[in-house]
């Protein structure tokens, strides 16, 4: 083209590129308009709807007892220490003064473990927290073997036991937490003190009243059990049992490496399940282990 043509034709050339951008432009944005109409009738939002809402998980009420547990004694002095659940004949028997064949062995009847222990007797799940008493003091007798006087023994160690056990207030395993506190004048009152001291502050009570009733263990002299018995809500007037306890024998002292002439002191043993059974009114402890969220949400 000569220069004037061009002139003449890249107007018009330019004037109807503008008009076809324009339309396209428009085009353009009335598909995309009416795509993100269709799209929003399809996923009408009704948010009148009930949310699905994410299940909250919390603490088992077992789990509970024991943080209180551990709360309580804490706040009063004691440690908190842990051991193992498969155990030696000598722990879980032996050093707590049971003697070899001797009936009070079969007073729990306890499940073994395939394999043996350096005396070529059969391993054993625990049947009690109570070996926990000695696996501790013997280390802390060994830790202060030199000093002039072996420092008082405070201790709490709850964890898991076992027992070939199963009904309503029964399960083969459960919950057990010991208490050990052995010096040179810890006496029965201090146990009765401290136990019932512990029930107020657990259960936020002082209208319980607790019962030290005689009883037999082979690990301690005199030996009660103990119950408690509610003064107000639905099981008023009831007494339930919830421990063992008692003065340590002289001969599971000597068991610890210690000198029962001079030392002395109580050591109880009591069921979670129970404790927790009695603060929230649930009379069947399957329920603790059945994994129903019906159940385990009313504690979240
Ligand atoms: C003992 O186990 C002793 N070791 C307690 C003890 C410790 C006595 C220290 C003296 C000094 P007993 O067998 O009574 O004692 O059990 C103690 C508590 O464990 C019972 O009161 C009960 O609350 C709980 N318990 C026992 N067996 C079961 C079971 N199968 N299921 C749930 N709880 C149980």
């Amino acid at each position: 083209m000569s220069v004037a043509e061009k002139k003449y034709a890249g107007k018009a050339y330019n004037s109807a590129l503008e008009k076809i951008e324009a339309a396209l432009e428009a085009r353009r944005g009335a598909l995309v308009l009416a795509k993100m109409e269709a799209r929003l009738a399809e996923e009408a939002l009704d948010v009148t709807l009930p949310g699905r809402g994410r299940g909250r998980g919390g603490l088992h009420p077992i789990s509970r007892t024991w943080r209180r547990i551990e709360e309580i004694f804490g706040s009063i002095g004691f440690e908190v220490a842990d051991g193992p659940e498969i155990e030696t004949d000598w722990y879980n028997f032996t050093a707590l003064n049971n003697p070899e064949n001797h009936p009070a062995r079969s007073m729990q009847d306890t499940f073994y473990v395939d394999l043996n222990d350096a005396e070529g007797k059969p391993l054993l799940l625990r049947t009690h927290t109570s070996p926990m008493q000695v696996r501790y003091a013997k280390m802390w007798v060994e830790r202060f073997r030199h000093a002039e006087k072996v420092p008082a023994i405070k201790v709490i160690a709850p964890g898991r036991t076992y027992r070939v056990d199963s009904d309503a207030t029964h399960s083969p395993m459960f919950h057990q937490v010991e208490g050990l506190w052995i010096d040179e004048d810890v006496s029965f009152a201090d146990l009765k003190g401290v136990y019932t001291d512990f029930l107020r502050r657990f259960f936020e009570s002082d209208a319980l009243e607790v019962r030290f009733r005689p009883s037999y263990f082979p690990f301690t002299e005199p030996s009660a059990e103990i119950d408690l018995q509610f003064g107000a809500g639905p099981l008023k007037g009831r007494w339930l049992e919830l421990s063992g306890a008692g003065q340590v024998h002289p001969q599971v002292v000597r068991n610890f490496g210690l000198d029962p002439e001079r030392y002395i002191g109580f050591a109880f043993g009591s069921g979670l399940e129970r404790l927790t059974m009695l603060r929230y009114g649930i009379d069947d402890l399957r329920l603790f282990f059945d994994g129903d969220l019906r159940f385990l949400s009313q504690f979240s």
